[in-house]
């Protein structure tokens, strides 16, 4: 409309213009004075004898007047014509301009304005957390560009929705953490009052009375024992980050923590140095021993291979252990999650915190019967 309306009105105009000032600039005004006047003059000539030269030239010059008087109205009527007919056809192609018009507007809308309106639509959804329709669903594809601008609102609303399950998950983990510390602190007040009650008893006691206390011995410091994992669990690793030799922690751990009959075996460089927290990463390493030694029944094999990767170390410690059916694999880095009498279910839990504040990754595999690989990814100490 906005190109039509005025290419409409400048059509009538021009031709309206046209029929009126042609005429009035054109030479019939001009002709029909010349051709009266000549005509009179030439009459009046007439009237007085003349030589036969005079009356000659007088014929031809009546005879020219005659025929530019006519030429003259016959342009005139043309031109009059001209204009009509200039006037129909530009009408003629203004329709034909229109139409192409209105189905380019109709093409562009399609195009754009459809496949955008659909756009909006989705960001509705996104904030509606509904799920966006597959590229098969799609109606109106509309330009290329519109298939880039789906997908980069798909990953846009993938990556949202990873980020709300990431907070749901850091909430829940918060709230576990929380009620850990306060257990951590009920356990460990009357606690310690019991276990000096225990030593003073042991020290007063008759052989009758010792398997008594031998028992409160050993209930109380597994009490203590789940206190202890109770408020690691409840807080983060905070220590200042320093350089650690993984080998010697590795060795130092294990040392400390395998039974005996337990075989270690150790594959990998002779030393290894990344930026973390001691303690949290040897309790991690520690933590991964007891359960390998649980599985194995205490008399089995553990081997830890450390691969020095180009971006990230890896740490592999493998079990010939009884081994976590499938189903419960998911699981099993879940605080409270155990299968194990006396468990507490936090060993794993505090080794993915521990992973996860060295901005490291954990993932576990294991064949019921095999045995189990825990595996922890470092970051590499910058170079
Ligand atoms: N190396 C392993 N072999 C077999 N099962 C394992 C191993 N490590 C962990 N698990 C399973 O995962 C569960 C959770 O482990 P963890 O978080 O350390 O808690 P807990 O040792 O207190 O049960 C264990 O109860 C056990 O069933
Ligand atoms: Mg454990």
């Amino acid at each position: 409309m906005l190109a039509l309306v005025p290419a409409l009105l400048l059509t009538l105009a021009w031709s309206g213009m046209a029929a009126r000032v042609l005429p009035i600039v054109g030479g019939i005004g001009a002709w029909e004075a010349v051709v009266r006047t000549g005509d009179a003059a030439i009459e009046a000539a007439r009237t007085q004898p003349g030589t036969p030269d005079a009356t000659a030239a007088l014929d031809a010059h009546a005879a020219l007047l005659d025929a530019s008087a006519v030429q003259a109205r016959r342009t005139a009527f043309l031109g009059q014509r001209v204009i009509g007919a200039v006037l129909i056809v530009g009408l003629l192609l203004l329709v034909v301009l229109g139409i192409v018009t209105w189905r380019v507007a109709g093409h562009l809308s399609r195009q754009l304005s459809r496949p955008l309106d659909e756009l909006v639509g989705w960001t509705d959804r996104i904030a509606r957390d509904a799920p966006l329709p597959s590229d098969a669903e799609v109606t109106v594809r509309g330009a290329p560009e519109f298939g880039v601008l789906r997908d980069g609102m798909r990953r846009m609303a993938a990556e949202l929705e990873a980020g709300r399950r990431a907070t749901v998950e850091a909430e829940r983990l918060g709230a576990f953490r929380e009620s850990a510390r306060q257990v951590a602190h009920e356990l460990k007040n009357p606690l310690t009052p019991i276990r000096y009650a225990v030593a003073t008893l042991r020290r007063q006691a008759t052989p009758e009375q010792r398997e008594a206390i031998d028992v409160l011995d050993a209930e109380s410091a597994r009490l203590e024992a789940m206190a202890t994992s109770f408020a690691q669990f409840g807080r983060l690793p905070d220590a200042p980050v320093a350089p650690v030799d993984l080998v010697a922690l590795v060795r130092s751990a294990a040392r400390h923590t395998l039974p005996p009959a337990v075989t270690f075996r150790y594959v990998g460089p002779e030393t290894l140095v990344v930026d973390g927290q001691h303690e949290a990463l040897q309790r991690a390493i520690a933590n991964l021993l007891l359960n390998a030694t649980h599985a194995t029944g205490g008399h089995g094999t553990v081997r830890i291979t450390i691969a020095e990767m180009a971006t990230e170390v890896r740490i592999d410690v493998a079990d010939d252990g009884c081994g976590i059916p499938a189903t419960e694999l998911p699981r099993i880095w879940e605080p409270y999650v155990t299968r194990r009498a006396g468990g507490t279910g936090l060993g794993l839990a505090i080794v993915k915190q521990t992973i996860l504040a060295h901005r490291g990754a954990v993932e576990a595999t294991s064949t019921p019967g095999v045995g189990t690989t825990i595996t922890l990814r470092l970051p590499r100490l910058p170079e």
